[in-house]
């Protein structure tokens, strides 16, 4: 496996100014399932507020957003969202690297448990899951609710 490092690729913090070329990766994605309700600008600004240290992004030689990695915490557990990484630089450890990046925050503020809610067809994404080592947990029913 090629590694990203000699690609040229880079991983940095996410910031606002980079919101519309993640949401265009986000939409080319499959798999994402986007809401739209939380994932407008406004919505992922106030996550990067939230969560500065533990939400990333790879850009390619030329600066452009190819992957992203969301993670966040309530003081509690830590949460993943939007990790994904571009169909033609997939592959090359850059999924696991963003990831590894957010653990290492995680781990050092204290936060030792962290899950991701992934949508039932997505196989792909529960395979990759899965060879990280996450379990999942079929006791457990999901609910959500709109303020
Ligand atoms: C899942 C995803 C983020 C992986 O990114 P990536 O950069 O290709 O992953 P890596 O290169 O770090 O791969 C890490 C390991 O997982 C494996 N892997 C990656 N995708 C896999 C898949 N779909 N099925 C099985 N294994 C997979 C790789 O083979 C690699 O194993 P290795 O270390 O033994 O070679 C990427 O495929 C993606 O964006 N998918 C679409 C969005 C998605 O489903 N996101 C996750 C669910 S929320």
């Amino acid at each position: 496996m090629t590694t990203w490092h000699s690609e040229g690729v880079r991983i940095r913090r996410m910031v606002p100014e980079d919101y519309e070329e993640a949401y265009a990766l986000w939409e080319r994605t499959p798999g994402m399932h986007l809401q739209q309700l939380n994932n407008t600008y406004g919505g992922i600004a106030l996550l990067l507020r939230e969560n500065p240290d533990t939400c990333f992004v790879a850009t390619d030689p030329d600066g452009h957003v190819i992957a992203t990695a969301l993670g966040a915490n309530d003081g509690r557990k830590g949460y993943l969202y939007h990790v994904a990484v571009d169909e033609q630089w997939r592959g090359h450890g850059i999924g696991t690297s963003l990831i590894n990046r957010i653990y290492d925050v995680f781990k050092a503020i204290g936060i030792v448990k962290i899950g991701i809610l992934v949508v039932a067809d997505n196989y792909e994404g529960q395979e990759f899951w899965k060879k990280q080592g996450w379990n999942t947990r079929p006791d457990v029913i999901y609910f959500d609710h709109e303020l």
